[in-house]
């Protein structure tokens, strides 16, 4: 006859303590079926094999094997008791039936939302949307884009110049004062026929008001191709305008100086709150100027490599914040940088 080899006792102090960290009801089914399973149970297995101990043998463990059989059970039920009052606690804790906490979700700026709206309108129109380095030489803010030596806008007061470690090939460093250079980067890439749309901040070091501010941003557009006209230019902001303020909007040229576009032009588009009756937004004149524009000059094209008899363009360049200005009926430019959430949360 055998004898049984497995130690009752440490397999007592194993099972209790399993019952002990059994943390909810399904466990704990599975554990009563591991040790008292009908089949397989380990408790059932050991109990069952007493059969074929020796007489001594089965009467020193018998009883001791079938003691621990009321034992685990009776762990197991207090278990499954305890178990339960703590779920019913839970539920006095968790009130289903309270009100929840509002939760404040984000929201996108303004600003975000505006150029976001115009991005799509042009990319539904088939422009590509491209970016350009914030931070400029001289060559591609200036030089590249016919703005002569001597001009106002390279005066201290309009550039933040930045402190150079070294000489750059393109002059001195600073930080864009228009995202016109986007242009430059992009032909000196890329051989037309091609139109884009160049989203970025720009940095002007100037006094702010309610119209100015030194960080800000702008919207450079450029189509080029065998035959782009003034005529595709009319026709591509007049739609623009269109899908932006869902209405038909008037436009008006006038001509005007950029030194990169020739002839040069400003747009203004018919006040869209009072219709060009005359109201507090367009200071009673009808009218709001809303961007520069103009065929790109012959100087920019040889910049780039450009044969300027063959190719010929447009570009443009607009103000978002300007546009969500007249289109949100907001009085002043440095409310979008305020961070004031009572001025945020409106959009
Ligand atoms: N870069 C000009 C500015 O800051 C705006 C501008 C005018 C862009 C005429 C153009 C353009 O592309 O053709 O103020």
């Amino acid at each position: 006859m055998k004898k049984l080899n497995i130690d009752i006792e440490r397999f007592r102090k194993s099972a209790i303590q399993a019952i002990k960290e059994i943390k909810d009801a399904t466990a704990l089914e599975s554990l009563r079926i591991r040790f008292l399973g009908r089949q397989g149970g380990e408790l059932t297995e050991i109990l069952r094999s007493l059969k074929n101990l020796a007489l001594e043998e089965k009467r020193r463990i018998g009883p001791v094997a079938n003691s621990l059989r009321g034992e685990i059970e009776k762990a197991l039920e207090q278990k499954l008791e305890s178990l339960k009052v703590q779920s019913s606690k839970l539920k006095v804790v968790v009130d289903l039936t309270m009100p929840g906490k509002r939760i404040e979700t984000g929201h996108l700026h303004p600003l975000t939302l505006v150029e976001k709206e115009i991005r799509e309108i042009f990319k539904a129109m088939n422009f590509s949307v491209v970016e350009g380095p914030e931070v400029e030489t001289e060559y591609y803010n200036f030089d590249a884009l016919n703005v002569p030596k001597d001009h106002p806008a390279r005066e201290m007061h309009d550039t933040f110049w930045l402190k150079q470690f070294g000489k750059t090939r393109g002059g001195r460093l600073l930080l864009r004062t228009h995202t016109s250079p986007i242009q430059i980067h992009y032909m000196e890439t890329h051989q037309p026929p091609f139109q884009i749309v160049g989203p970025g901040r720009a940095f002007r070091y100037e006094a702010t008001d309610a119209s100015h501010e030194t960080n800000f941003h702008q919207i450079e557009a450029l189509m080029v191709g065998k035959d782009v006209t003034l005529a595709n230019f009319k026709f591509v902001i007049q739609e623009f305008f269109k899908r932006l303020f869902k209405k038909k909007v008037q436009i008006r040229l006038r001509p005007s100086y950029f030194p990169f576009v020739e002839p040069g032009l400003e747009v203004d588009i018919q006040c869209v709150k009072c219709d060009g009756k005359g109201c507090n937004i367009c200071k009673e004149s009808g009218w709001l100027e809303v961007m520069g524009a103009g065929m790109v000059h012959p100087k920019v094209f040889e910049a780039v490599r450009y044969n300027p008899k063959e190719w010929r363009g447009f570009a443009f360049g607009l103000g978002p914040e300007r546009i969500a200005m007249i289109k949100y009926n907001i009085p002043d430019i440095r409310l979008f940088y305020s961070g004031d959430l009572r001025f945020i949360k409106q959009f």
